[in-house]
C-alpha cells in the first residue's frame, strides 16, 4: 500500500486518540498525519511515532491534500464536513450514525462484509459499536445454521458516551466514596454503583435509538433486511468495554460444539468459555484489545433452536478505531 495522508476528525476524543494507538499499531502506510477537533483543544500536541503532533482546528480547508478522513466527531460534524472532505478528494469513514442507514454508503464490518466497500461514493460508515461487537459473533452461527431471531441486552462502558463520561465515571465514584453529591454532565443519570437502561434518545415505541441501530444496522451489515433484533441498552460503571448477553433462535439446529468451533475459528473473535475454570469474557480482560471475546455458550431454553451467549469487546477499539482503520486498509 502506497503512503496515504490521513486527518483524524475528533483527534482529541476517546475514539480519536485510540486512532493514533491502532495506526502505529498496524503500520499503516501514512504520508502525513493532520489531527483536528474544536477550538477548545487546538493547539494542544499529541504524541504520535516519536513525534509530537498539533491538534488543528477543523475548518472548510482542512482535508486540502487529504486521502483518507476518518471521522470521529459526532454525526453534526461529520454531516457538515464529510462533503467538503470529498469535495477535496478525500474518502472519508464515518464513525457517527449520520450515514450508517443511508442505502448509499456501505456499512461495513471487514471480517464479515468486506465486499460492501467496492460501492462507496466517497463514504464509507462504521458501524454502532455494540452492533459490530454482535454481529462479529452472529455471523460465523448464521453461516452455519441461520439466523432466524435475536434477543441482546447490553452492558455499555461509560467510554462509549466519550471522553467526558469516562472522566465523570472517575469523579463521580471519588465523590460518592467521599460522601459528596455529584451532578453529572456528559452521561444521562449517575453512573457510581448504579447502572440506567437508557443509551441516547428514547423513540415513540419506547426503544431508544441505540436499541434502534442494533436492530437496523444488524439486518444492514448481515443482509438479512427482516430479521427480528430486541435489544436493551443499559449503561454500566465500567470505564472501557462493552458486554452484551445474547440469545439467538436459529433455522437449524447447532450444538454448542459446533459452535464453539465455529466462534473459535471466527475471524475477529476469542473464543473464552471454561466456565468450570472461571473462564469467560468480561470488560476489564479485553481493554485494549482487538478481538471480541464470546463465551458461556449453552443451549437457548426459550428460543428453539438456540444458543445462548456471552460476550465482551472494546467497543472503542473493535468497536470504533480499530473497525474504521481496517475499512481504510481495504479502501
Ligand atoms: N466512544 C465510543 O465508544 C464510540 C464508539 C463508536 C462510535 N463513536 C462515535 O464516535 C464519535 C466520537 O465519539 P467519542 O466517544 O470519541 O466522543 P468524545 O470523546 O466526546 O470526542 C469528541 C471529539 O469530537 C470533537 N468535536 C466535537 N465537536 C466538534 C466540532 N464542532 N468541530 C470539530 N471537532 C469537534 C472533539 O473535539 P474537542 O476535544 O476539541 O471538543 C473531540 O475530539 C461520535 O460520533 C460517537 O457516536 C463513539
Amino acid at each position: 500500500m502506497n503512503p496515504r495522508h490521513v486527518a483524524i476528525v475528533g483527534a482529541s476524543g476517546a475514539v480519536g486518540q485510540d486512532f493514533l494507538h491502532v495506526l502505529a499499531a498496524r503500520n499503516f502506510p501514512i504520508a502525513s498525519l493532520r489531527l483536528l477537533a474544536s477550538p477548545r483543544s487546538a493547539g494542544q500536541r499529541v504524541p504520535f511515532r516519536g513525534e509530537s503532533l498539533p491538534i488543528e482546528v477543523l475548518g472548510p480547508d482542512s482535508f486540502r491534500g487529504i486521502d483518507v478522513a476518518l471521522f470521529s466527531a459526532g454525526g453534526a460534524v461529520s454531516r457538515q464536513y464529510a462533503p467538503i472532505a470529498n469535495a477535496a478528494g478525500a474518502v472519508v469513514v464515518d464513525n457517527s450514525s449520520a450515514f450508517r442507514m443511508d442505502p448509499a454508503v456501505p456499512l461495513v464490518v471487514p471480517e464479515v462484509n468486506p465486499e460492501a466497500v467496492r460501492g462507496h461514493r466517497g463514504i464509507v460508515a462504521n458501524p454502532n459499536c455494540s452492533t459490530i461487537l454482535l454481529v462479529l459473533a452472529l455471523w460465523p452461527l448464521h453461516r452455519a445454521a441461520g439466523l432466524r431471531a435475536v434477543v441482546v441486552s447490553t452492558y455499555q462502558a461509560a467510554s462509549g458516551a466519550g471522553q467526558q463520561a469516562m472522566l465523570e465515571l472517575r469523579s463521580s465514584i471519588a465523590a460518592a466514596l467521599r460522601g459528596e453529591a455529584f451532578a453529572q454532565k456528559a452521561l444521562l443519570q449517575p453512573l457510581a454503583f448504579n447502572v440506567f437502561p437508557q443509551v441516547d434518545v428514547f423513540l415513540p415505541d419506547g426503544y431508544t435509538k441505540e436499541e434502534d441501530k442494533m436492530l437496523y444496522e444488524t439486518r444492514k451489515i448481515l443482509g438479512l433486511p427482516d430479521l427480528p433484533v430486541d435489544a436493551t441498552c443499559v449503561r454500566v460503571p465500567v470505564e472501557r468495554c462493552h458486554s452484551e448477553s445474547v440469545a439467538v433462535q436459529l433455522e437449524r439446529p447447532l450444538s454448542v460444539a459446533m459452535a464453539r468451533e465455529l466462534l473459535a475459528n471466527a475471524a475477529g473473535v476469542e473464543l473464552c468459555d471454561d466456565p468450570a475454570n472461571k473462564e469467560y469474557p468480561m470488560p476489564i480482560r479485553m481493554a485494549g484489545r482487538d478481538p471480541v471475546a464470546v463465551g458461556r455458550l449453552r443451549e437457548g431454553r426459550v428460543l428453539s433452536p438456540g444458543l445462548t451467549f456471552w460476550l465482551a469487546g472494546d467497543q472503542l477499539r473493535k468497536g470504533a478505531s480499530l473497525n474504521a482503520v481496517q475499512i481504510a486498509e481495504l479502501l
